[in-house]
């Protein structure tokens, strides 16, 4: 841990009653060491404290908890034994995680046939609108042909297709503050890559997208968590992260969050518009999922509530990929023209510009949007529903909220065991991503797994059968593979 210890400065801190909030109802009303240290190592791993952040003076603890400074002193001494809490004299103590505790991936075990694939949430192609949407561009093809056909913003008429969508969404937009991507993680990338320097700070959820994870690791930017739980988003920690690390940019993914579902609510949105406003955070707002609204009307745009002039500092990314297909390769960024102008700038160097006939097979799509989403969106409901009963019915100990959008489960095992599930299920056929995948911080939510609701029923309920039968085995806890004692929930 000495090396990573190097590349990471301890720049969050959380006070003693944010800790004893967070402790309420998890560590009972006057905790022994032994409880207190397993609530605090419980709130890590579930990334509601993230890693690196320095823990209260053991003296203060002590007071908000009305325990002996000499219970904390102990708890703090199992932590460290534990690996999960460092001290150095003068500096106090930080949270850490036990070496070895790395996210896998079931990406990296290749996949037989009969298997059934659940380690991506996205939903087949609408095929008759696909193929309808495929002769309509073979038509408008004639038009772009004679040119050379190079269109780093995109295509004029999807730019202003999109542009037009979110005007009547709520947030009224020009053609030229749109720019045309080959899918939203195309997008994240380039806006990260445009808006942060090696080494600035984003505010990332926890857990999180992981290839946006992988993105913001990937461009040397530092990523701040901040937990979203099964009840969402808290604001206060949430503002406060704004205000303690000042980040150049937040990347949120309001609508239908990915893994968690969840739905953040409007005045959590307008108050994170107004603490980014004054911290000059840019807030990078992913509405790739925003369409998949599954028990209510779908949200407005994010930046449609920022108060007037103060919108230039939302970027907001899209796509076509769950509304419809993953492999049209097409999505967006809505900004201020400034910014647009020079996120086309800077994708010329890496792709020149997103294929034409893929733009005006997404152009057909976007006219036709509501009719695929009425026939989608009951399908997806559905399926859900059917999950969660197949779940139910096979694996009747784990837990999740039923979410109200998006495309999947975030359930929770009730014990840490996700990455050995996810090896074991396929075996037994079946290919999903353990929790820790999702975790901003490497080893969190190891006792989750994401469930996509992308099958039909039948193969949701065969899907079930065979996790059952994987949870059925020797599942090996997180613990054993750090050579270390295994931690149970
Ligand atoms: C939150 C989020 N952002 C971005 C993406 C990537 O979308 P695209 O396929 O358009 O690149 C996904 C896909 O799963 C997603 O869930």
């Amino acid at each position: 841990m000495a090396e990573a210890w190097a590349v990471h400065t301890v720049d969050r801190r959380l006070g003693s009653r944010q800790l004893a909030a967070l402790l309420t109802g998890t560590a009972g009303e006057r905790p022994g060491y032994r409880a207190l240290a397993h609530a605090v190592r419980t709130l890590l791993l579930d990334g509601r404290i993230p890693l690196h952040t320095r823990l209260p003076a053991e003296r203060e603890l002590a007071a908000a908890l009305s325990v002996s400074r000499a219970t904390v002193t102990a708890a703090y001494d199992v932590l460290r034994e534990g690996g999960y809490a460092r001290s150095r004299r003068g500096a106090g103590t930080w949270t850490e995680l036990p070496e070895g505790r790395r996210p896998s991936s079931v990406a990296a075990f290749p996949a037989g046939d009969d298997v059934l694939d659940l380690a991506v949430a996205a939903p087949g192609a609408p095929e008759a609108e696909l193929a309808a949407a495929l002769a309509g561009a073979s038509e408008l093809l004639v038009e772009h042909a004679p040119t050379p056909g190079y269109h780093p913003y995109g295509i004029p008429e999807l730019r202003a297709a999109v542009a037009d969508r979110f005007t009547r969404r709520g947030l009224p937009t020009l053609p030229d503050q749109i720019l045309v991507t080959t899918g939203a993680q195309h997008a994240l990338s380039l806006t990260l890559a445009l808006l942060g320097r090696p080494g600035d700070r984003v505010l990332v959820e926890n857990p999180s997208y992981p290839n946006a994870l992988d993105a913001i690791r990937g461009a040397g930017l530092r990523a701040v968590p901040v937990p979203v739980t099964d009840d969402g988003w808290d604001s206060g920690l949430v503002e406060s992260s704004l205000r303690q690390a000042a980040p150049r940019i937040a990347y949120l993914v309001p609508d239908f969050q990915n893994p968690t579902g969840c739905l953040m609510p409007r005045e959590q949105r307008v108050r994170i518009l107004e603490t980014a406003r004054a911290t000059g955070t840019w807030l990078l707002i992913d509405e790739t999922i925003a369409d998949i609204a599954l028990d209510g009307p779908p949200p407005a745009p994010f930046a449609s509530l920022a108060p007037h002039g103060a919108g230039e500092q939302v970027v907001t990314v899209g796509s076509l990929s769950k509304s419809h297909w993953g492999g049209l390769r097409i999505g967006w960024v809505r900004a201020g023209s400034r910014l647009i102008t020079e996120l086309a700038m800077a994708r010329v160097p890496v792709d020149m510009a997103t294929p034409v006939i893929e733009q005006l097979v997404a152009l057909h799509l976007l006219r036709g949007m509501n009719e695929v989403l009425r026939e989608r969106l009951p399908r997806l409901r559905e399926q859900r529903d059917a999950l969660a009963a197949s779940l139910a019915r096979h694996l009747p100990e784990w837990r999740w909220r039923l979410p109200p959008g998006g495309l999947s489960l975030w359930v929770d095992l009730g014990r840490p065991v996700a990455s050995s599930l996810a090896r074991a299920a396929l075996a037994h056929g079946v290919r999903i991503e353990g929790g820790a995948r999702f975790g901003a911080d490497p080893g969190t939510h190891e006792h989750r797994l994401r469930v996509p609701f992308t099958l039909p029923p039948e193969l949701s309920e065969q899907a079930a059968v065979r996790l059952a039968a994987a949870a059925a085995g020797d599942l090996r806890l997180t613990g054993d593979d750090t050579g270390r004692r295994p931690w149970v929930a």
